[in-house]
This record gives structure tokens, sequence and C-alpha cells, in this order.
């Protein structure tokens, strides 16, 4: 295991897929690097390539504004993506792009020691829940795995395309912080 410095460097270095060439910046994270809840996105976008931060973009925007109307704490979360390279064009990256950066997000997973992980999307759910899932279908339920609580909801660029998952998307984020709040409530004091 590397510690955040030794990883920083390796991403920053990284030439172990494609998207090394052609990305601006390597997007490694935000957040408390102590936080509860992990929050794994797809790969960055346009924005989060020039800026060096994952959900600065539209996206980003919305995931901002559902943390904070539903109260919590910049303390409480980190977010990342299961790449860490912005695929041309948007695209999903492929199956070999992500099995390649995934060992830097298990190094993250260590060095955060979160209690919940929250899928955005299909892409984070499958490389960490399982390939054939489909994210309309196990969405808001929680799978506890390794000692981790694991919520799977939608990408929150699927609200800008369709309005009806708003709806769900709320209920999925009140019950991460229902969670949240239980396991702060478990562990006040320590
Ligand atoms: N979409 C993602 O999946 N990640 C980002 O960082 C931004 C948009």
């Amino acid at each position: 295991m590397l510690d955040w410095e030794e990883l920083i460097r390796e991403c920053k270095n990284c030439r172990k897929c494609e998207l090394s060439n052609t990305r601006t910046n390597v997007v490694i994270g935000r957040g408390n690097k102590r936080a509860t809840i992990l929050f794994v996105g797809e790969g960055p976008g346009e924005q989060e390539d020039i800026q060096g931060l994952p959900f600065v973009g539209p996206a980003g925007k919305l995931l901002d504004l559902l943390l904070s109307a539903l109260m919590f704490k910049e303390e409480d979360y980190y977010i990342a993506n299961i790449v860490k390279c912005r695929p041309p064009n948007n695209r999903v990256p492929l199956d070999e792009e992500a099995e390649a950066c995934l060992d830097y997000l298990r190094n993250q997973v260590l060095l955060i020691k979160p209690k919940i992980i929250v899928c955005l999307g299909a892409t984070a759910a499958k490389h960490i829940i399982g390939k054939d899932i489909k994210i309309t279908q196990i969405r808001g339920q929680w799978v506890e795995r390794k000692g981790f609580f694991i919520m799977p909801t939608f990408h929150p660029a699927a609200l800008l395309r369709d309005q009806s998952k708003k709806i769900l998307m709320w209920e999925d984020f009140k019950k991460i912080k229902q969670k949240l709040d239980e396991i702060k409530q478990c562990f006040k004091g320590d």
C-alpha cells in the first residue's frame, strides 16, 4: 500500500493505459481523506480534466446541490472516480482502462477507510459490485461487502438527461444520510 504522497506521484506519472496520452490532468479525488463516505463516479469530464478535480462540471454542481440540500457536511465525504484520466469525448471507460486504474482506487479505500461507498452510476457499480448489474434494478439497495455499506445509485449526469430519476436519487441519498447519521451515532466519542 502506498501512502498519499506516493500514490499521488504514481498517479501523476501513470502510463498504464491509453487515457494517459490525452489527459490534461490526472484526477485523483477531492474531499476529506478520513471521510466516512466515498463517492465513486465514472471518470473525469472536460472540466475535471482541466481543473484536476472530480465532479466540478455540471454533474458535480448537481451532486453538490444534493449533498448540501440533505445537510451532508464536507468533512463527511471524499469523491473519486473509477478512472483517473478523461476518456476521449466522455465515452465510457473500457474494461481494461478501468482494470488498469482500479488498484489506485483500492489504495485510496485503504487510506481513507470509508464505511460507506456510493457507486454513482452503472460504471462504478459494475466495477465495484459486479459486472452483470443493472443500475435500474439494484439502485437504492444496500450491498454489504467486506465490511463496507455499498449503495448503488444513478449518476448525477443521468438526472440532467432524465428528470424522472430525480425522486429516486433523492430517496437513495436520504438512505445514505440516514446510514451516515447512524454510523456517526455509533462512533460518537471514539
Ligand atoms: N462524471 C464523473 O463520473 N466523474 C466526474 O468526475 C465528473 C463527471
